[in-house]
C-alpha cells in the first residue's frame, strides 16, 4: 500500500499543489512511494447522491482512495473550508474513506481562516471514523515564491506532515475498515 496525496484546486498556479509536490518529495526521500491524484486532471462529476456514482472516473478513484495506506489532502481554503472539489470528492467516494489516516496540506489567503478545515475533518472522523493528523500545514501566500516554498518553517512543517503520514500509517495498520 502507498500513501495517496490528494490535490483539490484546479487553480494551475495552484499554492496548495506546491505542498502537495512538496509533501511528495518528503516521503520518496524516506523511501515511501506516495502516488498523486490531482483533481484538476481528473474529470469528476458533481455528486447528486445517485447516477454519479456511476461516473466512468468516480470508482478508479474510488479505488485509489481505498488501496491508499494514508491520505494527505491538498486543499485551498474557500470561505472558511475546504474546496467545493475536496468536498465533492468525500460526497462521491464517502465510505472508501473508512479508518483512513488523513493529513492536510492548507494553501490560505490569511490566518484567520486557520481552524476551517475542521467542519471537514469533523466529516471525516464522525462519519469515516479516520484519524486525522493533529499537525497540519497551514500556508498563506506569503510563504511561496513562483513555484516554490519560500518559508523555511512551511517546508519543515510540510516535511514534520509527511512523515507523520508515514509513522500513523505504519502504526495503525490494523485499524477497522468498518463504520461502526
Ligand atoms: C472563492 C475563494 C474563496 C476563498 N476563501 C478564503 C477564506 O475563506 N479564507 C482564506 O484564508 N482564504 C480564502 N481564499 C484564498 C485562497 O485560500 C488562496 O488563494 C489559496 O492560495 C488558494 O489555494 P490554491 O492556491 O491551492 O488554489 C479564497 C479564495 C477564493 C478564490
Amino acid at each position: 500500500m502507498s500513501p495517496l496525496v490528494i490535490s483539490c484546486s484546479h487553480n494551475p498556479a495552484s499554492r496548495s499543489a506546491i505542498l502537495a509536490r512538496e509533501a511528495i518529495a518528503a516521503m520518496e526521500a524516506q523511501g515511501a512511494q506516495p502516488e498523486l491524484l490531482d483533481l484538476a486532471q481528473t474529470e469528476l462529476p458533481f455528486c447528486d447522491g445517485g447516477a454519479s456514482y456511476g461516473h466512468e472516473n468516480v470508482q478508479p478513484v474510488r479505488e485509489r482512495i481505498i488501496a491508499a495506506s494514508g491520505i494527505l489532502l491538498a486543499t485551498p481554503v474557500y470561505n472558511y473550508d475546504a474546496n467545493a472539489a475536496a468536498k465533492n470528492l468525500l460526497e462521491l467516494t464517502g465510505q472508501a474513506w473508512n479508518g483512513k489516516v488523513v493529513g492536510f496540506l492548507c494553501a490560505a489567503g490569511g490566518h484567520g481562516s486557520y481552524m476551517s478545515i475542521m467542519p471537514f475533518a469533523n466529516s471525516l472522523m464522525l462519519d469515516f471514523r479516520c484519524v486525522v493528523i493533529p499537525r497540519f500545514v497551514y500556508a498563506t501566500g506569503q510563504a511561496f515564491e513562483q513555484q516554490t516554498i519560500a518559508d523555511p518553517a512551511v517546508q519543515e512543517r510540510v516535511k514534520r506532515v509527511a512523515t507523520d503520514l508515514l509513522a500513523f500509517s505504519e502504526a495503525l495498520q490494523g485499524l477497522t475498515k468498518d463504520a461502526d
